[in-house]
């Protein structure tokens, strides 16, 4: 069910529909030198999950990657993980107000997980303020909708609407989130910083894996931008 990415990080897979379109969607889980897991856009709770993500170990922390990404599930976790701690993107709060947040994500990680994990609050579009992760032991990025990547196992229709909306292939938002951007230098500075971190694997928020050579994919795909 999980499959590992390098050190104490792994990823499940589930599938997803969009507007007929089969884009997928992943769940990255990473263990914290402390102990804990740092489960990022989680996947339906089913009983099967559960068992193998307490295999990995305690989950700590549950964060979505925006208001839009990564939160359909949350109220699940709470529910099975009363410890844990819900962290929220920028504006999930006041669009999820049945739940209850104990940490707003902001550009700076917590020093709870800030030895493992970096994160860069992507600013400047309109829409689009997601949260970007770094997991340092293996030199993963991980992203939301700020990252489609459909690749060559998607059906044909998701592969040609992909490439429409020049993700295909392409580590990069839908052509429609480049018009949305409503401050370009800051925008930019935001991928700027996600390319300086040192990483080689890249996780998008939908599509196919980025195993090694992932700052180079990210470089190309927003080489519109940067
Ligand atoms: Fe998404």
């Amino acid at each position: 069910m999980f499959t590992q990415r390098g050190e104490r990080c792994w990823t499940y897979e589930e599938p997803l529909r969009f507007f007929g379109l089969e884009i997928g969607r992943i769940m990255s889980v990473m263990k914290l030198s402390s102990g804990g897991l740092f489960v990022q856009s989680p996947a339906e709770l089913t009983p099967e999950l559960k068992a193998q993500l307490d295999q990995l170990g305690e989950v700590r922390f549950v964060a979505a990657t925006s208001k839009l990404h990564g939160h359909m599930y949350m109220e699940q976790y709470r529910a099975a993980y009363p410890n844990a701690e819900l962290l929220a993107a920028p504006g999930l709060a006041a669009r999820r107000t049945d739940l209850r947040f104990d940490h707003l994500l902001g550009d700076a990680p917590d020093p709870r997980w800030g030895t493992d994990i970096d994160q860069v609050a992507v600013a400047g579009h309109r829409w689009l303020t997601e949260i970007a992760f770094f997991h340092r032991p293996s030199r993963t990025v991980i992203l939301g909708d700020m990252g489609y990547h459909i690749g060559d196992s998607s059906p044909l229709k998701t592969r040609l609407i992909a490439r429409a909306f020049q993700i295909y292939k392409r580590i990069s938002p839908p052509l429609e989130v480049r018009a949305t951007i409503v401050n370009e230098e800051t925008f930019r500075r935001s991928i700027q910083d996600i390319l300086a971190w040192d990483f080689d694997r890249v996780i998008p928020g939908h599509g196919e894996i980025i195993d090694s050579d992932g700052k180079t994919a990210v470089a190309n795909g927003y080489d519109w931008l940067v």
